[in-house]
């Protein structure tokens, strides 16, 4: 079948180069020219295990196409970013561009699918927004000639490849033929299983998903706080309640980042503020964590005059370099922003800063190594593999916060040899 996919980034790209390997002709469109240039060069950096290799593999061999503009195509995917603005509304302008460029090029039968995380009645609009501008494919009745449906994505960012497979997925079409459609695709690549039901449910599930998530970790984040307040251990308090055979406290931690938890349960807040007071306060919950933990690192600079802080990590969660909406982007441009005070940042999965920090003066992106022996306290924000029984490598005369705001001086004696 011919492919357009629209937005090659952490879904378009790898969901692209999947097809491609199952056989499918995939024209992969994105607006960005660094984007397409990176992927027609082969030049593809980030964690993701194996995608390098087979998106290269994929263009070189020709079933990849990365294109500026799209062209005819049996099925259109659409995976382009959905952002909250400052108002906590969904921006869909991108998807909105991306459905009218698809408009030209759709014909009778052609399926539509939007991956995009969406507020719920996203699909049916742009169904409608193209029978607008192409009132052709409209049959008599003034239904649509073309399929739609949503098919929301549910991958974990380092196992992108393979959940795109082995995961269930939930399909929804603005109409049963439009969920058939959709569905018969998914099934031609998904292992896990094809659940079907309409637009309106598969876009909602998306945002429950999610917002469950963030409610989850808003108890254990919120629970973490009271733990620090009484001089109990968070980790180890939620250890032994887990060993309740109906209790699953989740891990608390600066806050909660990336590009799906703490944006998409403003969708469902937008629709009806006043019955979302549990997904609100889980919300602010998980916010406030955030200026907790940067009030906990303050407070151990408290006894240095212009301290040296070293952040270590700062993409949203262990082992990826994805730094959307990360608690330690905030939390580093935060401490930068103090009256006295040097910033260095360890981030073993990026090659150099991005803005906001990179454009400050008294930020720089340093060594472990150089980081540990110039700081007076240290704070681990992202668990990366590197910093595994970092505790043991910080000097007594430095202080050491955790994920958690607990504040502990270091062990190692000077001229002590780091393990
Ligand atoms: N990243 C995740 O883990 C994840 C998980 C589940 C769902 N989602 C959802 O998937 C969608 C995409 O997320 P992402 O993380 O891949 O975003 P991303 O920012 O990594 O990539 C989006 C790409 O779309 C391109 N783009 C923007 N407008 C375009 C247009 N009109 N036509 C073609 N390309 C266009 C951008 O240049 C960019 O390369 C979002 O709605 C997100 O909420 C993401």
């Amino acid at each position: 079948m011919n492919v357009c996919v629209l937005g090659l980034g952490y879904i378009g790209l790898p969901f692209a180069a999947l097809l491609a390997r199952h056989g499918h002709s995939v024209r992969g469109v994105d607006t960005s020219e660094s984007v397409l240039r990176a992927l027609r060069l082969g030049n593809l950096p980030g964690l993701e295990p194996s995608l390098g290799a087979l998106a290269r593999e994929c263009v070189s061999s020709g079933r990849l196409v990365p294109s500026g503009s799209v062209s005819r195509a049996d099925v259109f995917i659409v995976a382009v970013p959905t952002p909250v603005r400052e108002v906590r509304k969904a921006d869909l302008s991108f998807v909105e561009q991306a459905v009218d460029s698809i408009s030209p090029f759709l014909e009778a039968g052609n399926l539509l699918v939007i991956e995009s995380t969406v507020p719920v009645g996203t699909t049916e609009k742009m169904a409608s927004r193209l029978l607008e501008k192409r009132p052709d494919l409209a049959s008599p009745e003034g239904r649509p000639l073309f399929f739609a449906a949503h098919c929301p994505e549910r991958v974990l960012p380092g196992k992108i490849l393979e959940e795109l497979v082995e995961v269930d997925r939930v399909v929804g079409g603005i109409d049963p033929e439009s969920t058939e459609k959709a569905a018969s695709f998914y099934r031609g690549f998904v292992r896990g299983a094809v659940h079907t039901t309409d637009a309106r449910t598969a876009e909602m599930c998306k945002l429950v998903e999610n917002a469950s998530r963030d409610a989850s970790i808003a108890f254990a984040n919120e629970i973490s706080m009271l733990c620090v307040k009484w001089g109990i251990d968070p980790e180890a308090l939620i250890g032994l309640a887990n060993r309740h055979p109906r209790v699953r406290i989740m891990e608390p931690g600066p806050g909660v980042g990336g590009h799906c938890i703490p944006v998409d349960p403003w969708f469902l807040v937008a629709s009806a503020p006043e019955d979302t007071a549990l997904i609100q306060a889980a919300r602010k919950t998980n916010e406030r964590k955030t200026e907790w933990v940067l009030e906990r690192i303050k407070k151990a600079a408290c006894r240095f005059e212009n301290p040296v802080f070293a952040c270590l990590g700062l993409a949203y969660k262990p082992n990826v370099n994805d730094l959307r909406e990360s608690p330690a982007v905030k939390i580093a441009g935060k401490l930068c922003s103090m009256k006295n005070g040097e910033v260095r940042i360890v981030e073993p999965n990026i090659d150099r800063l991005c803005p906001p920090l990179s454009a400050l003066p008294n930020c720089r992106l340093v060594s472990l190594e150089e980081a540990l022996k110039e700081a007076n306290v240290v704070a681990l924000l992202t668990r990366h593999r590197e910093f595994e029984g970092i505790e043991r490598r910080i000097s007594a005369e430095t202080l050491f916060v955790d994920p958690n705001g607990i504040i502990r001086a270091g062990t190692r004696k000077a001229g002590e040899a780091t393990p």
